[in-house]
């Protein structure tokens, strides 16, 4: 089919009408700007060399996400990922231990689990893209793995009351992946308060965004003084940070490695403005998906699975289940809307990296999950962030359905 035929029945005089970038991340406040500028202009980069923990940013960072998130401590890291290896350490885990995550999240979980050179143990998926929690028992007693490393893909929350009975009665050590849970809660509690620890990404394409770096958050504070010595704390720079027990700190200041994932005083500077914006930031997303979801949820060959009623979303993306439709049409849909200005992405084709069998490097590359891969084949992903317009995501609505009856026509 001729490029311009496409476009023609998208648009009226064969012009495209998408003239944003719905995947344009959110720039940092000027406030950040500022402050970073100021930290760079001085030379102050790293986070230890400000002389007390109130002049640090990383510091101030810390205590204010904290007590956002109502939780005695945190420790900024240079990723999530980074987060999530330090927790698996912190949980005790050794080569060869088995560790229980999603069957459907990104590459970087997995290859977390590979750098602490254990094995994954890959758990089923449900409809609405989270963790099932009944193959989560049955993979737990079957494996006899310790340590549950649960994502939150795309911010989707499962069953957390079964989830966490499942923890319990296996008894778990639960490390939550947060990177796109911000805002996101279970019956008004925040994900990241469920597990022993929680992880969040402050990469750009997250909910805070600074390029790189990520969080570490947890109530014990064993774990928080773990943590900051893992990330790269060393002598008495523990003093460096909130809360931090000088007791602990003696006792294991020397007994654990140092593995240089600190946070950046410039991540710190980007970072704290975007704390008090996410709760604004999260009521523009809510908006614009209940948008868009009006706009395209009623079409036969689109199902739009509903949050359960406990779930509080984030909503910064939008997935669907294209249905009713082979693969060289989802294919032709990504394409031509590709071609209107609309990227979007289906996990399950084109060795997505968020399709397990793509990640050859852990043994899981057999079709051995069906409902996992039942419900990524043609679940749409679409980005949403947050300088959309109402009139953009009219548009982003008008473009997907015309894209569809297009290919399907
Ligand atoms: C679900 C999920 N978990 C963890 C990560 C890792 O985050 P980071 O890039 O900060 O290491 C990502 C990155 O995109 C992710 O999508």
């Amino acid at each position: 089919m001729m490029t311009n035929e496409r476009r023609r029945l998208v648009v009226e005089g064969g012009e495209r009408i998408i003239d944003f970038n719905n995947k344009a991340f959110k720039p940092v406040p000027e406030e950040g700007i500022a402050m970073a500028s100021d930290a760079m202009r001085r030379g102050v980069m790293y986070r230890y060399q400000p002389p007390t923990k109130e002049d640090s940013l990383t510091a101030r960072f810390e205590k204010t996400f904290a007590d956002y998130m109502g939780m005695k401590h945190v420790i900024g890291t240079n990723s999530c990922g980074s987060a999530m290896y330090i927790a698996l350490n912190i949980a005790g885990v050794e080569p060869g231990d088995k560790i229980l995550t999603n069957a459907f999240t990104f590459h970087a979980v997995p290859s977390v689990i590979h750098h602490a050179r254990a094995e994954p143990v890959l758990v089923e998926t449900n409809r609405e893209w989270g963790m099932d929690a009944e193959d989560l028992d049955r993979k737990a007693a079957e494996s006899g793995a310790k340590v549950l490393l649960m994502s939150y893909m795309r911010g989707h929350v499962p069953d957390m009351d079964a989830v966490m009975e499942v923890v319990k009665k296996h008894d778990l050590f639960f490390i939550e992946d947060c990177a796109h849970a911000y805002c996101t809660s279970w019956d008004g509690r925040a994900l990241g308060t469920f597990g022993h620890i929680g992880c969040f990404s402050t990469q750009s394409s997250k909910g805070m965004s600074a390029g790189e770096g990520g969080i570490f958050v947890t109530n014990d504070d064993e774990y928080a003084a773990k943590a900051a010595l893992y990330a790269g704390s060393y002598e008495k720079l523990w003093q460096k940070h909130h809360g931090l027990d000088p007791e602990i700190m003696d006792r294991l200041q020397n007994e654990i490695p140092g593995y240089s994932m600190r946070m950046h005083e410039v991540t710190a500077a980007m970072l704290l403005p975007q704390i008090p914006r996410l709760a604004v930031i999260h009521e523009i997303h809510v908006r614009n998906h209940a948008l868009l979801r009006s706009i395209i949820g009623d079409h036969a060959n689109i199902e739009v699975p509903s949050p359960h009623p406990k779930a509080g979303n984030f909503h910064d993306t939008m997935q669907f289940h294209l249905v009713g439709m082979t693969t060289p049409q989802a294919e032709a849909f990504l394409d031509v809307a590709k071609e209107e200005g609309l990227p979007m992405q289906i996990f399950g084709i084109r060795r997505n990296a968020r399709d397990y069998r793509s990640w050859t490097y852990v043994d899981a590359h057999r079709d051995d999950l069906p409902m996992t891969v039942e419900n990524i084949a043609f679940a749409v992903d679409l980005s949403m962030q947050p300088h959309l317009t109402e009139d953009n995501v009219r548009v982003m609505g008008r473009v997907v359905l015309e894209v569809l009856d297009h290919v399907l026509a």
